[in-house]
C-alpha cells in the first residue's frame, strides 16, 4: 500500500524563525509560507533531493497541532507522510483491517492540492500517519 516518504512534519512555534534556521544554519531550500485556513496550520516545505520536511505552525484558534505545541512547546516531529495510488481503496482496506480514520474519513484536500487522511496515532506504534494520494 504505502509509497514513497512524502514528507516528515515538524510542528513549530515560530515558522519564520524556524525556516530561517533551515535556510541559514542548515543550508537548505524552504518554499514560501502557506496559510491552510481548513487544516488550520500554516506550511513551508523544506525541498530535499529525495523527500521533504514539512515545518507547520498553528493557524487560528482551533487549530489541531495547538494541543501538541502545548506539550512540545520547543516543537517536535509531528506526523509521516506516506504517498498511496489510491486513497479511498487505501482507506477501505485500513478501516477493514481495524484501523481508525481521523475525522468523517473523508479525504481533504491537502498541501500538495492532492487528497489526504489521518491514521490514529494509536493503531501506529504512537505516530500520527498522513497518508496522500500521489
Ligand atoms: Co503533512
Amino acid at each position: 500500500m504505502l509509497g514513497r516518504l512524502n514528507h516528515v512534519a515538524i510542528a513549530v512555534p515560530d515558522i519564520a524563525a524556524a525556516s530561517e534556521r533551515y535556510r541559514t544554519v542548515l543550508g537548505a531550500t524552504v518554499t514560501a509560507p502557506e496559510a491552510l485556513p481548513e487544516h488550520g496550520v500554516t506550511v513551508v516545505f523544506v525541498e530535499l533531493a529525495n523527500t521533504k520536511t514539512e515545518l507547520l505552525e498553528p493557524l487560528g484558534k482551533d487549530s489541531p497541532i495547538a494541543a501538541f505545541l502545548a506539550k512540545n512547546p520547543s516543537g517536535g516531529i509531528h506526523h509521516m507522510c506516506y504517498e498511496v495510488e489510491d486513497i479511498i481503496a487505501s482507506r477501505d482496506a485500513l478501516r477493514a483491517s481495524g484501523a481508525r480514520v481521523l475525522g468523517d474519513g473523508q479525504p481533504r484536500i491537502g498541501a500538495h492540492g492532492k487528497p489526504v487522511l489521518f491514521l490514529h496515532p494509536k493503531d501506529f506504534d504512537g505516530t500520527l500517519i498522513e497518508l496522500e494520494q500521489a
